[in-house]
């Protein structure tokens, strides 16, 4: 069990960490979550301080609540490369394999850390673990969730089609497209898993990220301090 409070401020503590590590002059990359927006509560101050940074967000929550900081905005068509992305995740493993996609961003999210020269994840410790066995998010086509979920049980998925709170439709996320959550139980290779979900016609991106261990630094907060991991 999880204790709620402990775990936010975890989260501040990991966040606040990653937003030091930002430079003048950089171009972020902004993730999606609750932790990334502690990470963006600190770059605020940093910025009334005279730190100048562009920052290219991952939804239009983080955009909304950037813009709300005072975070200078632009897209990642205007600056394809970013200097720093700093993002979550639900699950991390030891070799920096990730699961993300709790908050249906996952396509931006991937999108920037491709883009990115270096990655932080900023995680509480309970994001921490020895094998990935979260379920995966995957963003799909809502012409073809369908064959989508029919070929996941295909494979041994355990797909469910995400709903909003009431049950009383489809998420449907930024880009327009729906979300299957998928459990695989615990994952024995990320990478392959990675690879096959993405070259299923109709997904758009699945939540395993697992080509961006090389520039991975994670973030881990807790009541303590941060463990920077790289
Ligand atoms: C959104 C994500 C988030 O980064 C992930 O869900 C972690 O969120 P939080 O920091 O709120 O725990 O992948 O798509």
């Amino acid at each position: 069990m999880v204790d709620a409070s402990a775990q936010a401020v975890g989260k501040r503590e990991a966040g606040y960490r990653a937003a030091d590590m930002v430079a003048d002059g950089m171009v972020v990359g902004l993730g999606t979550g609750s932790t990334v927006f502690f990470a963006m509560e600190r770059l605020a101050a940093r910025i009334r301080e005279g730190l100048v940074i562009t920052g290219i967000p991952t939804s239009f929550q983080t955009a909304i609540r950037a813009r709300g900081c005072g975070i200078p905005l632009a897209t990642l068509n205007d600056y394809p490369v970013i200097d720093l992305a700093i993002d979550g995740a639900d699950q991390v493993d030891p070799g920096f394999a990730l699961i993300k996609g709790r908050g249906a961003a996952q396509t931006q999210e991937k999108c920037v850390a491709f883009a990115a020269k270096s990655l932080v994840i900023v995680a509480d410790p309970s994001k921490l673990t020895r094998k990935l066995d979260a379920v995966v998010p995957i963003e799909v086509l809502s012409s073809a969730y369908v064959p989508v979920i029919r070929y996941l049980k295909t494979i041994g998925g355990v797909p469910v089609l995400r709903e909003g709170i009431k049950k009383d439709g489809p998420v449907i996320t930024d880009n327009g497209n729906m979300v299957i959550d998928c459990g695989f139980g615990t994952i024995g290779d990320p990478t392959a898993l990675d690879i096959h979900l993405s070259s299923i016609p109709g997904v758009v991106t699945c939540g395993l990220f697992t080509t961006f261990a090389d520039k991975t630094t994670v973030v881990v907060g807790d009541s303590n301090g941060c463990q920077v991991l790289s």
